[in-house]
């Protein structure tokens, strides 16, 4: 695994608050009617406009600028000529190349109100992942992580963990040693040191933790065809807590701003 200098970690930030930022952008767009294609031409040009490149395009041959990825599609969603209607969540999954380094981070929105059962696993998922970030600390090992979150997901709600794919590594390349799964054994795996930079990233199904990949050979959907959802932070383990080089704050700000898009307080009020 590969260690970051303080200095190479405020690079990283800003590389992880292009992505957030773009992320923002994103979500004032979100309404009914809306292409996921047209989002990811935005996010191509709004990268571009930062002096960086939109390091999944070419990657392995992705042929996109984001991942799109709606309702039963876990990860790795083609944008197209889909029009979103309320009802459907939609993850974005951004990554950026900016002077080296890579920001790597996503977001689940709700596009209208997609029922109690649905908010409940964004809401979880993303808990989830806070709580695995809490254990990104120096001493304690990638199964520290990878327990935390599928105690809250998988034991506590009966929710499908992805096996299949997991977080990582981050740095000059968009994937590094090791990998973070997001199942896992307490007290197993890599220890973290400081300077560690991970991709942590749940991908929580509502069903069946069962996936497959459609024939395009990226776009990964559940098998029961249940809605999936996708969180992802920058972090980089410290000494007693994780330091969150991405953003939700500025993201959420919008989402809350956006009448299209419901949220776990809209739902409350
Ligand atoms: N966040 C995903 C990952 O870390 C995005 C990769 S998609 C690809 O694996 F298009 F770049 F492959
Ligand atoms: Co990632």
């Amino acid at each position: 695994m590969i260690l970051k200098t303080n200095e190479q970690v405020e690079q990283m930030r800003k590389s992880a608050l292009l992505v957030s930022t773009t992320l923002a952008q994103i979500a004032g767009m979100l309404k009914p009617g809306i292409t996921t294609i047209s989002l990811d031409k935005v996010i191509g040009e709004f990268i571009r406009d930062h002096k960086a490149i939109p390091s999944f395009l070419n990657y392995h041959g992705y042929p996109f600028n984001s991942c799109i990825s709606v309702n039963d599609v876990v990860v790795h969603g083609f944008p197209g000529k889909y029009e979103l209607k309320p009802g459907d969540i939609i993850s974005i999954d951004i990554g950026v190349i900016l002077d080296g380094w890579h920001g790597d981070h996503a977001y689940t929105f709700a596009i209208g109100d997609p029922g109690p059962e649905v908010m409940q696993l964004i809401q979880v998922t993303k808990e989830s992942l806070y709580k695995g970030i809490e254990k990104a600390v120096v001493g304690n090992r990638i199964g520290d992580i990878a327990f935390a979150i599928q105690d809250h997901t998988e034991k506590k709600y009966g929710y499908g963990v992805v096996r299949e794919l997991v977080g990582h590594g981050l740095g000059k390349n968009l994937h590094e040693d090791p990998q973070v799964p997001n199942y896992g054994k307490r007290g197993t795996g890599p220890k973290l040191k400081d300077g560690l930079v991970l991709a942590i990233e749940p991908m929580i199904n509502m069903g069946t933790k069962d996936v497959f990949t459609e024939a395009d050979g990226w776009t990964i959907r559940t098998k029961d065809g249940k809605p999936s959802v996708h969180f992802e932070h920058d972090v980089c383990v410290r000494k007693s807590k994780a330091d969150i080089l991405s953003d939700y704050s500025i993201i959420e700000k919008v989402e809350k701003k956006n009448s299209h898009l419901y949220t776990a307080e809209k739902a409350m009020a």
